[in-house]
């Protein structure tokens, strides 16, 4: 194993090669703007944090124009994908004006937007944020979940993956 510099015109490359090497699950958060509009975007920055008090994590780049909208909304959900849903993935990853556009979804609390054909869905309030760098974690406690006995969408080296029987 060669040890790599924090350094280097190709350090984020690197680095990102580097953490595409943890496994994840795709999901999408969703909320709705102070005007009602639904809103999301693709995440694999999810995981769990804590069984008591019920606690998941995340985190939201600062970049985004949607930052300020997740930072002050009071809830949120969290849709797991299965692995039929590389589309929702692309789409909720996109810089489309309105991506719930012709999609039919349910609604959780607060008005949350909850996606169907999910392997899981986490409803969420909005409880603890921290700075982190370039993004903005979130640690939040969630209020009510469901789960379906679907196989998820898998992310590894910058792909989209199935399990394997
Ligand atoms: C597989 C995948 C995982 C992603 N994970 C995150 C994430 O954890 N946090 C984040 O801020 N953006 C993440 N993104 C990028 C956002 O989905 C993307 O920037 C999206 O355009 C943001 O939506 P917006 O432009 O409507 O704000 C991910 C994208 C992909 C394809």
């Amino acid at each position: 194993m060669t040890q790599q510099q924090f350094s280097g015109v190709d350090f984020p490359r690197r680095f990102r090669n580097a953490l595409g090497m943890f496994a994840t699950g795709i999901t999408v958060v969703t909320t709705r703007t102070p005007a009602g509009e639904p809103i999301g975007l693709t995440v694999n920055s999810f995981n769990s944090v804590s069984l008591d008090p019920p606690l998941i994590v995340w985190s939201l780049s600062n970049d985004l124009p949607s930052r300020g909208l997740f930072e002050a909304c009071e809830y949120y959900a969290i849709n797991v994908l299965a692995e039929d849903q590389v589309e929702l993935s692309q789409r909720f990853a996109s810089r489309l004006d309105d991506k719930f556009a012709g999609l039919d979804f349910e609604t959780g609390v607060g008005g949350v937007p909850l996606l169907k054909g999910c392997c899981a869905r986490f409803e969420c309030r909005n409880t603890q944020r921290y700075e982190g760098g370039d993004h903005l974690v979130f640690i939040s406690e969630v209020l009510s979940f469901d789960r379906e006995e679907r196989k998820p969408l898998v992310y590894f080296g910058g792909a989209y993956r199935r399990l394997a029987d």
